[in-house]
């Protein structure tokens, strides 16, 4: 029996549907490339805006015809869409066989098992602990990058930032236990892992569950997860996607600074350069604050990168607001930035706001940081021509095969000629040449 998984959305959906994936190999399944090919497909659905959410409810009402071709086929939905509408979905669409929960990845090969079985819908939605078994399942039939991997280190989230979906879908915050976690990074280098990326939606306040942001002296159990997986052989760097400014205390800005394994490529989430549209979107730290995060990193690394996401055209936000974004953005010179255009969320805070942002006002102010990024990104690399750089090579290039491509540790895609020894998972050292605002190409040494 075959399976196709179409994921949708973040890296958190992503490490989902892996788990999801191994899950069902475990159990006999095997995976194929087409839709066509498969006896089961399952949507790993995104929530946090509404043009996704549309895009995957046509895709979930074409699959109504493969269905009709194919009439024992099973679909079923997973992921935030399906945790906040997989009922209503259930009722309204005849095709759909079953919807489960972000936290019931570990239910999947059960709960496909018994729609075999007798063809009745399925649905489920409980919340999990952190440690379920299962469901930080790995898949090692080379489908995931054999020598990178990605682990969920928490779920939930419980900063209700007013504009977010997020906590209302994915639940509160629930850490893993530290030893969990460092055994799945055991078990992964075992396997040949070298990179490691830490996933949640807010793990800089690992091991903080629920709490207030802390004080700035304040020991974090985020730097000591880092410390301790850097500790295990093997591993040769870490990196990890979302931290919250406000849990940024000195001793986790030490650790990023001081460990050599933790990567020097911070996703730092902005989404204001305005204290007034901060404190509106629940953001418990000012421009101030942010700045000073940034300072003190780049004192102690002062080749650290930055990539951040932000909002346009949040309820009430103005010219001058918008400008302090602006400006904040040109000032700390970001490798890299997702500008979302503001969309109200049913149930959020902010969406009993007046939208009152026209939608070409919002796209005016998208293109100007769009412009602003590559300006900075084509001066930015243009510096980097003549350096060394340790590449962590991952194959060849996607436009131009003859090429290779692999990423530094600040997160940039470099492009060198092999020299048929090397080989993806490797590390090699490349002199960079030509650069333009993506992409800096080199030699190898
Ligand atoms: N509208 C626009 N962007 C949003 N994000 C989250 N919710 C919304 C929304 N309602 C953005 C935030 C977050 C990223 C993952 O998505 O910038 O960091
Ligand atoms: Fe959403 Fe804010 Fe949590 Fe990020 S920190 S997931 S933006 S509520």
């Amino acid at each position: 029996m075959n399976f196709y998984i179409k994921t949708y959305g973040c890296q958190m959906n992503v490490r989902d549907s892996n788990s999801a994936a191994a899950l069902l190999i475990e159990h006999g399944w095997s995976p194929v490339e087409t839709e066509e090919a498969a006896d089961l497909i399952i949507l790993n659905t995104c929530s946090v805006r509404d043009q996704a959410e549309r895009k995957e409810i046509g895709k979930l009402g074409f699959l109504g015809k493969l269905k009709r071709v194919n009439p024992s086929l099973i679909i079923g939905i997973m992921g935030c869409m399906a945790q906040s509408r997989g009922e209503e979905l259930l009722n309204r669409v005849k095709h759909l066989d079953f919807a489960i929960g972000t936290d019931r990845i570990h239910k999947i090969p059960e709960i496909v098992d018994a729609i075999r079985k007798e063809r009745i819908k399925h649905g489920s939605f409980e919340r999990a602990g952190a440690d379920t078994p299962g469901i930080d399942a790995h898949r090692f039939d080379g489908a995931e990058s054999p020598f990178s991997a990605f682990v969920s280190i928490m779920r939930g989230c419980s900063r209700y930032c007013s504009y977010c979906i997020v906590p209302f879908v994915r639940g509160p915050e629930r850490s893993r236990s530290m030893s969990s976690i460092v055994d799945e990074c055991k078990m992964l280098a075992d396997h040949g892992v070298t990179e490691i990326f830490l996933l949640g939606q807010n793990v800089s306040a690992f091991g903080w569950d629920n709490m207030a942001p802390p004080k700035d002296d304040a020991t974090s159990p985020f730097a000591d997860l880092l410390n301790a997986i850097s500790a295990i052989d093997g591993v040769r760097r870490i990196r990890f996607t979302s931290p919250h400014p406000a849990y940024f205390s000195q001793s986790l800005i030490d650790t990023i600074a001081r460990n050599d394994k933790v990567c020097k490529c911070i996703h730092l989430p902005l989404q204001s350069g305005s204290d007034r549209v901060l404190k509106l979107m629940n953001r418990p730290y000012d421009s101030a604050h942010y700045r000073s995060i940034v300072n003190r990193l780049v004192a102690q690394a002062p080749e650290i990168a930055f990539t951040t996401d932000v909002i346009v055209g949040f309820p009430t936000e103005t010219d001058e607001d918008f400008n302090m974004t602006r400006d904040l953005m040109n000032e700390v010179g970001y490798d890299n930035a997702y500008i979302f255009k503001y969309s109200p969320r049913k149930g959020t805070r902010s969406s009993r706001m007046d939208d009152d942002v026209p939608q070409e006002v919002k796209e005016e102010r998208n293109q100007i940081l769009l412009a602003d990024l590559e300006k900075r990104a084509e001066s930015a690399h243009a510096h980097l021509s003549g350096r060394i750089f340790e590449i962590l090579v991952e194959g060849p290039s996607k436009r131009n095969s003859a090429r290779w491509m692999g990423k530094t540790d600040t997160f940039r895609q470099a492009v060198f000629t092999p020299d048929g020894i090397v080989k993806p998972g490797d590390y090699v050292r490349v002199k960079i040449g030509r650069t333009t605002p993506t992409t800096l190409y080199g030699e190898l040494l």
